[in-house]
C-alpha cells in the first residue's frame, strides 16, 4: 500500500497532502481495499479468538480474581457502584471490543478485563513486553533517567484499565504510592487481582477522569497512556484541567499518545488515521488534530513548560543501549514512533506544573 501511495498518490497530490485528502484518493484504490478488509477481519477474529474461550470460562476466572484479591493485603481497589459509565465508553464499542470496558455479565466480573488483556497479548506481538507494560516502563525510566531531582511519593495513571502501564511505576519509584483510575469496574477487579498476584501495591479506584476525587496538589506525577485518543474532544480539557489540579507544583504530567498529525509525514499521518475511520475510534482524528502546546496550555500550564519527548522502548534493547539511545535527541517524524515495529518508541507530551 505505500508503494501504491508513493508511486501514484504522492506524486499527484504532493508530499505535504493532508490525511484527509490522502484517504480520499487512496480509498479508491485496491491496495487500499484489500490492507482494509486485512485489518478489519484481522480486529474481529482477535476478538474472536479471545472472548469464547473466556466466555465459557467466566464463573472459574472470576472466583480465581476474588481469590488473588482476598490474597496479601497489598495495595487496595475502591469501586462506586453509583458512577455513571461516560456514553463515550458505553454507547460503542470501543476498537470494535465487544462490550466496550464496562460491560459486567455477571456479579462481581472482571471478564472484561481479562478480555482487553488477552487482545492486547495477541494484536502488539509481544512488542509491550512480557507484561505489556513497556510504556509504563520506558516512560518513567526516562523521567527517573532524565529528572533525577523529581521527587516522586505519588503517582496517579488517568484511564488504567487494568493497570498494564501503572505497575511499572511502581517498579521504578518503589517508595511512592501509586493509584489507577478508569470508570470500568471489570477492569478494575482484574487489575487489583493482577497487581495481587503479582505481588505489587497498586492502588486503583473507579472514578472519572474529569471529576477526579483526590485533592488539589496531591499528586508528583500525573501519567496516562493511549487514554485521551478515547476521549471526547471537548472533554479533554476539563480532564487536562483536572490533573493540573490535582499536581503539585512542580509535579509533572505525562500522557502517552499517538504522534499529532502536526509532526507527522503525510504518509504516517494517513496511515495512522486508518483506525478513526474503520476501527470504531471515533474521537482518535480529532485528537491528533489537536495542537498539544495549546491544550497544555489552556489547562493551565505555563508555555514555558511544555515538554514533549520521543522514548525509546525499553523491552527492544539492553539498559546500556537504551540509555545511550535515551541521550540522542528522538524525532517523531519516523515511521516508528508509536509503531509496532522493531525499534517501537513511545511519543508522550506534557508539563511540569
Ligand atoms: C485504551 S484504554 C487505556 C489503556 C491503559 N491506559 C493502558 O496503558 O493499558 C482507555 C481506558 O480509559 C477508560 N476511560 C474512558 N473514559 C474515561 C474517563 N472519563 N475517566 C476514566 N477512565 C476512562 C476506559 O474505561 C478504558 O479502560
Amino acid at each position: 500500500m505505500r508503494r501504491d501511495y508513493h508511486a501514484h498518490v504522492e506524486t499527484a497530490l504532493g508530499k505535504q497532502a493532508s490525511s484527509r485528502a490522502i484517504h480520499a484518493a487512496m480509498r479508491k484504490r485496491d491496495s487500499f481495499r484489500f490492507y482494509s478488509a486485512l485489518r478489519t477481519t484481522s480486529q474481529d477474529l482477535l476478538y474472536q479468538t479471545v472472548q469464547p474461550g473466556i466466555e465459557r470460562t467466566a464463573s472459574t476466572i472470576n472466583a480465581q480474581v476474588r481469590e488473588h484479591a482476598r490474597g496479601k493485603r497489598i495495595g487496595s481497589l475502591s469501586l462506586d457502584s453509583t458512577l455513571a459509565i461516560p456514553r463515550s465508553v458505553s454507547a460503542i464499542d470501543i476498537h470494535l471490543m465487544p462490550g466496550s470496558y464496562h460491560t459486567e455479565y455477571e456479579a462481581d466480573d472482571a471478564t472484561m478485563g481479562l478480555v482487553y488483556d488477552q487482545r492486547l497479548r495477541i494484536s502488539t506481538f509481544g512488542l509491550f513486553g512480557p507484561d505489556l507494560g513497556d510504556i509504563g516502563r520506558s516512560i518513567s525510566r526516562y523521567i527517573a533517567a532524565t529528572m533525577p531531582d523529581l521527587s516522586v511519593r505519588r503517582v496517579l495513571d488517568l484511564g488504567c484499565t487494568v493497570g498494564h502501564n501503572t505497575l511499572p511505576w511502581k517498579e521504578t519509584y518503589p517508595k511512592a504510592s501509586v493509584f489507577g483510575i478508569d470508570v470500568a469496574a471489570p477492569c478494575l477487579r482484574f487489575a487489583h487481582a493482577r497487581a495481587r498476584s503479582m505481588g505489587v501495591a497498586l492502588n486503583f479506584q473507579q472514578m472519572n477522569a474529569r471529576e477526579l476525587r483526590f485533592p488539589d496538589g496531591s499528586f508528583d506525577i500525573v501519567f496516562s497512556s493511549m487514554f485521551l485518543h478515547e476521549i471526547p474532544k471537548k472533554e479533554i480539557g476539563v480532564i487536562l484541567r483536572e490533573a493540573y489540579r490535582v499536581l503539585r507544583p512542580g509535579g509533572l504530567m505525562l500522557h502517552m499518545e499517538l504522534p499529532p498529525d502536526d509532526q507527522l509525514s503525510a504518509w504516517d499521518s494517513f496511515y495512522l488515521d486508518w483506525d478513526g475511520h474503520y476501527n470504531n475510534e471515533p474521537f482518535y482524528r480529532a485528537f491528533r488534530a489537536a495542537k498539544l502546546p495549546t491544550l497544555v496550555a489552556a489547562a493551565g500550564f505555563s508555555s514555558h513548560n511544555y515538554l514533549q519527548a520521543v522514548v525509546p522502548s525499553w523491552n527492544a534493547m539492553d539498559e546500556t543501549h537504551w540509555r545511550q539511545t535515551i541521550a540522542t535527541t528522538q524525532l517523531v517524524d519516523s515511521d516508528k514512533t508509536g509503531r509496532l515495529t522493531t525499534g517501537v518508541r513511545w511519543f508522550f507530551f506534557g508539563a511540569r506544573k
